[in-house]
């Protein structure tokens, strides 16, 4: 029996652990740098890759080191001003897209067609005027998103499919941009954010009244959704205009301006019962008058 001759002598084994460990380690840090961009991180679950990039030093969108299956993906707080196709290319499979606080000032045309499984998207914090009109119009692929923040930037218009073009939308967020109308044809059953915009309560805003007046349910902040103009109508609720033209035409001497008149006849067409109060208590031959003028 030759005992102890068949167990290496307990050094080697000392040995043979520390080169295991640094193999490991080295092939994981490889492993590491090859997946992962630099100034983000990233974390891998049992669906695909989460990448978050949240250094303010970061300017560009890292092209390179992105894992191929990532679906998560945020910058947050960096100064990525633009992000391209090509850019979103290498990560079809992206379900989340948060672009939040950054500097982007416009946004690929192509985005729905790069990453086609979107369920999230936000854009909200960054510096877009406007959307590329047919950013949205690829309705097939879009049938998967639920969830649009597009709050936070400077949009002054959103293209009209962007309201009935996406069938599975249960929040849309246009809250704190510049908006003043909202198009017509927008047949929506959405959950939709529209407060801390300057609405133009003009004639044109009847669209926008009875749209909300439809939806009471699904405006959230419904009190926040305030005219920005005319003066006379400045941070007045648009669902309570109705109230305001009422007491508008009850008295007479108050100077009413031309857009207020027409705003106030133009709702007033929309409901019989303000109708016929306003046939009441208006000042029937100035209203004539101003008519047929
Ligand atoms: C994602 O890719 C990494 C390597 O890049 C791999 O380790 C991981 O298993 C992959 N995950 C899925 C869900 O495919
Ligand atoms: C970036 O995100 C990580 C993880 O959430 C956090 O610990 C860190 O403070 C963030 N850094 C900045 C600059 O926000
Ligand atoms: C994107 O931003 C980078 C860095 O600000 C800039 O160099 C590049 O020209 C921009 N590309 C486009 C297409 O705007
Ligand atoms: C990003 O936006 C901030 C604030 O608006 C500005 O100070 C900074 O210069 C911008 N950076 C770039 C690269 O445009
Ligand atoms: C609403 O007012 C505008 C003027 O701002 C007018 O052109 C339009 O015909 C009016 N619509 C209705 C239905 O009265
Ligand atoms: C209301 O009508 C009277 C005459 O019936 C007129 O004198 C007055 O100016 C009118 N008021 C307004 C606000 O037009």
């Amino acid at each position: 029996v030759v005992s102890g001759s068949t167990q290496p002598p307990p050094g080697m084994i000392v040995w043979l652990l520390l080169t295991f460990t640094a193999l490991a380690e080295s092939s994981f840090q490889t492993r590491r740098s090859h997946s992962c961009p630099d100034l983000c991180s990233c974390s891998l679950t049992a669906s695909g890759a989460n990448v978050l990039c949240n250094q303010s030093s970061l300017t560009y969108f890292p092209e390179h080191g992105l894992p191929p299956n990532t679906t998560h993906l945020s910058f947050q707080g960096t100064q990525l001003s633009n992000i391209t196709a090509g850019h979103l290319s290498a990560v079809p499979f992206l379900t989340y897209l948060r672009l939040y606080y950054n500097n982007l000032t416009s946004l690929p045309p192509e985005l729905p067609v790069v990453v086609s499984y979107l369920n999230e998207l936000d854009l909200s914090g960054n510096q877009l005027v406007h959307l590329p009109p047919n950013v949205f119009s690829h309705a097939s692929l879009y049938s998967s998103l639920t969830f649009l923040d597009l709050s936070w930037n400077r949009l002054t218009s959103i293209p009209a499919t962007l309201l009935h073009k996406l069938p599975n939308l249960e929040v849309l967020d246009l809250s704190d941009n510049n908006l003043q109308e909202l198009q017509e044809d927008t047949k929506s059953s959405f959950g939709v954010i529209l407060s801390g915009n300057p609405w133009e309560c003009d004639g044109k805003i009847e669209y926008l009244w009875k749209w909300l007046s439809d939806r009471l349910q699904n405006v959230f902040f419904l009190n926040e959704v305030t005219c920005g103009g005319p003066k006379a109508l400045r941070d007045q609720q648009i669902v309570s205009l109705t109230e305001t033209c009422g007491s508008a035409w009850a008295v007479q001497w108050l100077s009413l301006a031309a857009d207020l008149f027409w705003m106030c006849l133009n709702i007033s067409l929309f409901s019989l019962s303000l109708v016929s109060s306003f046939m009441l208590s208006v000042n029937i031959s100035s209203c004539t008058h101003t008519l047929f003028l």
